[in-house]
């Protein structure tokens, strides 16, 4: 099966250009200038369209356990809705639970997404309880296409991770060559904060926010890249929220050192004011690290532009309002953190370029090439170029949508964005060669999605 895609504006890290795509089964075989390539068995008129790399949203959550529920989304509606909104590929964590093996952790995850997905999938690993066992099975997971470790330095008692821990882990990595993806921010003061708001009455949601500020967001992640710079370990900060953290990030990177970060869309369009709407509507926004006040976003667009920011994922992590977000009315400690966003990660940073904010050809290193040269996959993934996989969205960049739950395909009960007006929408969606969403109507199946065995990181110096 041939399918060419003709007159569109076919997007890369280095601009624009004109040019006709063919693919040829499951991956591309052909780009060139308008006209040349004629023989196919489907044409896509592509005309006044941007013809880009399907999204890679390198941290999501599908039925992750968290807080004594579930993420709303399986790995078929999680990916599914993904798919809508232009992501073609999905990096989820599995998570170690405390007293269990990585291998073990690893086969679970294995059998939650085998014959599920609608796009290709890999796996990051949480590592919550570090032993020699442990850190022996890093390698095995390497080997098994599972480069990066996720850490906490938040959750004392859940995933949390002693400094001592931290730093063994990161000599592991060191010696693989794999990523340790931190979630920085000191949870042990964090608890004492938050201890101290509920012994004073105040149970609501804004208290996430005021209980985590961002100076410890900042010395978590200054902590993070001291631990690494002593182990020489390659650092990944994720869902950087604050302005502090992103200083730290800089100024690694202008010594040099392995470190990267990224951000998520809530963190550039929402607010504290978000947490502190009434009747506990708040509680929609609980994640951590916490939205934060909206001076940070200026700094976040700056890092994506400077690429002290190199990735954009979403953090997906959802959680319906009624019946999850619900368990923490009075106790804002106990609303599941997490938020949905998987589905309009590419659309809201299309509405960077529409603002100005970040350019096209940024908007696709961010969240496309970028996450799939982080993570090992490129150039299988995040390029339109002959041989690489046929993953490819078809973006209108004059339509007008407005997101809503409504009309979202996440499995959660509210949106984010409600009512948020978007330049720009996703018309069609390829996934390894296939139409899996064309006009407004879904192609996709659960199981056409693979796993993606990852090699290691391609930014390492
Ligand atoms: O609140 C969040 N971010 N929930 C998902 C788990 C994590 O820390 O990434
Ligand atoms: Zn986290
Ligand atoms: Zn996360």
């Amino acid at each position: 099966m041939r399918i060419l895609i003709k007159g569109g504006t076919v997007l890369s890290t280095t601009g624009v250009a004109e040019a006709d795509v063919l693919v040829d089964g499951e991956t591309i075989a052909a780009v060139a200038a308008p006209g040349v390539l004629e023989q196919a068995d489907t044409v896509l008129d592509a005309t006044g369209r941007y013809v880009l790399p399907g999204g890679i949203d390198a941290h999501t959550h599908m039925e992750m356990p968290f807080g004594g529920t579930f993420s709303a989304d399986t790995f078929e509606t999680g990916t599914r809705a993904a798919a809508w909104g232009g992501t073609t590929t999905v990096i989820d964590f599995a998570v170690q639970a405390k007293g269990t093996s990585l291998m073990s952790t690893l086969d679970k995850w294995h059998e939650k997404a085998d014959g599920d997905c609608a796009i290709d999938y890999g796996f990051h690993m949480i590592v919550s309880d570090v032993n020699d066992a442990t850190l022996k099975e890093m390698e095995s997971c390497v080997d098994a296409g599972v480069s990066s470790f996720k850490m906490f330095m938040a959750y004392p008692g859940v995933f949390y991770s002693t400094d001592g821990e931290i730093l063994r882990a990161m000599q592991k990595a060191t010696d693989t060559g794999s990523m340790i993806m931190m979630h920085a921010e000191n949870g042990i003061a964090i608890d004492q904060l938050v201890a101290q708001a509920l012994a004073e009455g105040r149970g609501e949601p804004v208290q996430h926010g005021l209980t985590r500020p961002p100076e410890l967001e900042g010395e978590a992640t200054s902590r993070a890249i001291t631990l690494a710079k002593v182990t020489g370990a390659p650092l990944y900060i994720v869902h950087l929220s604050a302005a502090q953290a992103l200083a730290a990030v800089a100024g690694a990177r202008n010594e040099g050192q392995n470190v990267f970060a990224e951000t998520c869309p809530q963190y550039l369009y929402l607010s504290i004011e978000d947490l502190a709407k009434p009747d506990f509507e708040g509680a929609k926004y609980v994640a951590s690290p916490p939205l934060r006040p909206k001076e940070h976003q200026r700094d976040l667009w700056r890092g994506l532009r400077t690429n002290d920011l190199s990735v954009v994922s979403t953090d997906h992590c959802p959680f319906c309002f009624k019946d999850q977000k619900e368990l923490g009315r009075g106790d804002f400690a106990k609303i599941p953190n997490g938020m949905p966003g998987v589905e309009h990660r590419m659309d809201l940073l299309h509405q960077g370029v529409v603002a100005g904010e970040i350019s096209l050809a940024r908007w696709v290193e961010t969240c496309s090439t970028t996450p799939a040269r982080m993570f090992g996959l490129y150039p299988r993934k995040g390029v339109i170029a002959p041989g690489s996989d046929a993953d490819i969205v078809l973006y209108d960049p004059a339509a007008e949508q407005t997101i809503s739950a409504r009309t979202h395909h996440m499995a959660v009960d509210y949106s984010a964005y409600e009512g948020m007006r978007i330049t720009g929408t996703v018309t069609t969606v390829l996934s390894r060669g296939r139409i899996i969403v064309d006009g407004g109507e879904y192609h996709g199946s659960a199981g056409h999605g693979r796993f993606l065995t990852r090699d290691l990181c391609q930014y390492l110096n």
